[in-house]
């Protein structure tokens, strides 16, 4: 701790002449998080990645999508899943969204983020409206029989401890922008729901 006092004291930003502003402009488009946060299993990577590709492709949007698999083999390969690493998890991740947003993307996360105040933090470091916390809502015994990795029958065989939904808590948002429950909407209807709200915000131009 002493140490990095130490070696923040002299750390001083610097103003920069392009900002997010003018990054947005020459996009077309506003800058935001579209935060996905639910069950694993729920279908968050999947309405995730349909949201991009039709932001990508209608829309010609900049966007960027954050998921387990840029981040938890890269960045983040270091932490594994006891409450404090998963907190430091979207930390890092939030972190980097912010980033994404001062470039001008739309930044897509694809995360469990089981914990409240984790996912306040991030919500709290962006700039009001900025944070899109869409919860992917989806029954646990629904998730569970999807299965798509296999993993809620190891981690009841006891081969995964800490297993969200089963010996490790989701606390669902309590006041998400959007909610979308992939057991009865089908992803295309995920889709067009988030793209109807990011126009009725004017993230995003028709
Ligand atoms: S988070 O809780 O820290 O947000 P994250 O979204 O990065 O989790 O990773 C979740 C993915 O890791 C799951 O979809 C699953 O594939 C895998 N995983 C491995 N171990 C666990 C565990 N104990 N609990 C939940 N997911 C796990």
């Amino acid at each position: 701790m002493v140490l990095m006092i130490v070696m923040t004291k002299y750390i001083r930003p610097h103003q920069h002449s392009t900002d997010r502003q003018s990054r947005s402009e020459l996009k077309g488009h506003h800058a935001a998080v579209l935060w996905f946060t639910g069950l694993s299993g729920s279908g968050k990577s999947t309405v995730a990645n349909a949201v991009e590709k039709e932001l990508n492709q209608k829309y010609h949007a900049h966007t960027y999508l954050l998921d387990g698999d840029n981040i938890r083999t890269g960045l983040n390969k270091d932490l594994g899943f006891s409450a404090e690493d998963r907190t430091e998890n979207i930390r890092r991740i939030g972190e980097v969204a912010k980033l994404f947003v001062d470039a001008g993307l739309i930044v897509l996360t694809a995360f469990i983020s089981p914990f409240r105040e984790d996912r306040k933090t991030v919500r709290d470091l962006l700039e009001a409206g900025d944070f899109v916390e869409i919860f992917v809502q989806c029954p646990l015994e629904v998730c569970e029989q999807r299965d798509p990795k296999g993993l809620y029958q190891k981690a009841r065989l006891g081969e995964i401890q800490n297993f969200t939904g089963l010996n490790s808590p989701y606390e669902e948002p309590e006041s998400p922008e959007l909610t979308l429950d992939t057991s009865v909407l089908t992803v295309m209807e995920c889709v067009e729901r988030v793209i109807q709200y990011l126009k009725d915000q004017t993230i995003l131009r028709d």
